[in-house]
């Protein structure tokens, strides 16, 4: 017999209660939780052992099994015609996975998977089910993307069973879910994008790509702190959680994997939107860099590395005067702490006076940047900010700082200069230890840095 339970869901971490909490004692978080009816169904052993089995996607009980990598399974991977998608993943999507993709709204989720569908249904077919655009809506984005394929169907629909027989007639390769937020399943009581219909509907939609092999992609809305809305067990669920991030007034997007079971998690992917959809950014520097101030003060260029890519980004600083009792720090595409860090290093080392100044810390283009092999290009420019110095347009800067005002190694320095040459960079500092080692292209200068007081006699020369 099915009894009804009633509990308290913190929609953040899943933690349950029998009462309702103002603040989750698991996670922390305030004002998250959800009262959700459940339906007993320990009486209902067939149930049960479904929801135990699909995860493993296997319908009868399996044997331990000897670990043998030679005879590896072929996993069977198709391209989405999108090579920086395609990076991201790992080399294309994978028969059976479920994708979860991730990002605030209007940043292009719908966009992108309408794109990748249009290159997927040339060789796949490929079911687009939106619960959040009617079909009109869906066409007209089409229209302008101009996505044309035999093979591609979209459904508006919001109930996942009825999802899961329309897959069952049409025999979908790749299914894509648009968004998992506005789907809901019968048998549950709660509202859609509760953590319950999360939690069932992902269940089914995995169960599907687990036993069929259908390769499904799951949108996700993310909170306003910035994490998939829903619960923490999504992500543990699916095979692959990817992020879509990037400031929605500028054009970069980029896509970054936070999971990846059938890949590496730090390869990004980088995208530019247009009037006709997203278009794959192959060199981001070169992208990054094209409209960079010259001649001013503050603006310095530095060599992140993203993956398997060297990608230089323009730091941006600027000190002013403050009028607050407390100065203004303000950072865009960097760590607050970082720059916190960094300025307490110029102030105690150099004795350069940042607590009368506001201090304002951007990253052109939109990109996020979380190496510290940036630190001393930091530093550059808001030296170079406060004396209002500009720095040489050829000059790049790579190195980490620590906290006496030492210049540390950075990984991959080789990768680091010879992107920087190939951008035309002519004069690069690099940290000390490692610099002998470094291959120099011809007609660039490396200058190895100790400590911050190289940089600070190296800039003095350049005053203009
Ligand atoms: P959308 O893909 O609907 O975002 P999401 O699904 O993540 O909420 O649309 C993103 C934004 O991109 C939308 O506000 C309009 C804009 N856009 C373009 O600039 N160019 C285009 O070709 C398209 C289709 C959308
Ligand atoms: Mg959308």
């Amino acid at each position: 017999m099915k009894k009804a339970r009633t509990v308290f869901v913190c929609k953040e971490c899943d933690y349950q209660s029998a009462k309702w909490l103002g603040r989750c004692p698991s996670c922390g978080a305030w004002n998250t939780f959800e009262e959700e009816t459940y339906e007993d169904t320990t009486a209902e052993p067939e149930k049960k052992t479904a929801r135990r089995l699909f995860l493993s996607g296997q319908n009868e009980e399996t044997e331990p099994q000897l670990l043998d990598y030679e005879n590896l399974p072929a996993y069977l991977r198709t391209d989405t015609g999108m090579v920086e998608f395609d990076r991201v993943l790992g080399g294309g999507i994978v028969a059976g996975s479920v994708v979860l993709l991730s990002g605030e709204p209007g940043i292009g989720k719908s966009t992108l998977l309408l794109q990748i569908c249009n290159s997927i249904a040339k060789t796949k077919k490929v079911l687009y089910v939106s619960g959040e655009e009617s079909v009109g809506q869906i066409s007209l984005r089409a229209k302008r993307l101009s996505v044309k394929s035999e093979n591609l169907y979209v459904l508006t629909e919001t109930d996942a069973g009825k999802i899961i027989k329309h897959c069952e007639k049409q025999k979908p390769d790749v299914l894509v879910i648009d968004s998992i937020q506005t789907m809901f399943h019968e048998d549950s009581t709660s509202i859609p994008g509760s953590a319950t219909q999360i939690r069932e509907c992902a269940s089914i939609f995995i169960n599907k790509a687990k036993t069929d092999g259908t390769s499904v992609l799951l949108v996700g809305h993310v909170n306003k702190e910035g994490s998939i809305a829903g619960p923490k067990v999504l992500e543990h669920m699916v095979d692959t959680v990817l992020y879509f991030e990037g400031e929605q007034r500028q054009n970069f997007r980029v896509i970054r994997a936070m999971k990846n079971r059938f890949g590496s998690t730090n390869e990004i992917g980088v995208f530019e939107m247009t009037d006709v959809g997203l278009r794959e950014v192959e060199n981001p520097s070169e992208a990054l860099l094209a409209d960079r101030p010259v001649g001013v003060s503050g603006n310095c260029a530095v060599c992140v590395i993203e993956g398997t890519r060297p990608i230089i980004a323009e730091i941006q600083a600027l000190a002013t005067a403050t009028i607050f009792p407390a100065p203004r720090r303000m950072t865009a595409g960097i760590d607050y702490n970082r720059m916190a860090l960094i300025l307490a290093v110029l102030e105690k080392r150099l004795g350069l006076r940042f607590s009368g100044s506001d201090v304002y810390l951007n990253v052109i283009g939109g990109l996020h940047i979380d190496e510290t092999a940036s630190d001393l290009g930091v530093a550059l420019a808001l030296i170079s900010s406060i004396r209002d110095i500009p720095i040489p347009d050829d000059v790049m800067c790579i190195g980490e700082l620590g906290l006496s005002g030492e210049c540390r190694a950075v990984s991959r320095l080789d990768w680091r200069v010879k992107e920087g040459a190939r951008l035309g960079f002519r004069r690069i500092f690099v940290p000390a230890r490692g610099a002998a080692k470094c291959q120099v292209p011809d007609g660039v200068k490396v200058i190895p840095v100790k400590s911050v007081f190289d940089i600070l006699s190296l800039l003095a020369p350049e005053k203009k």
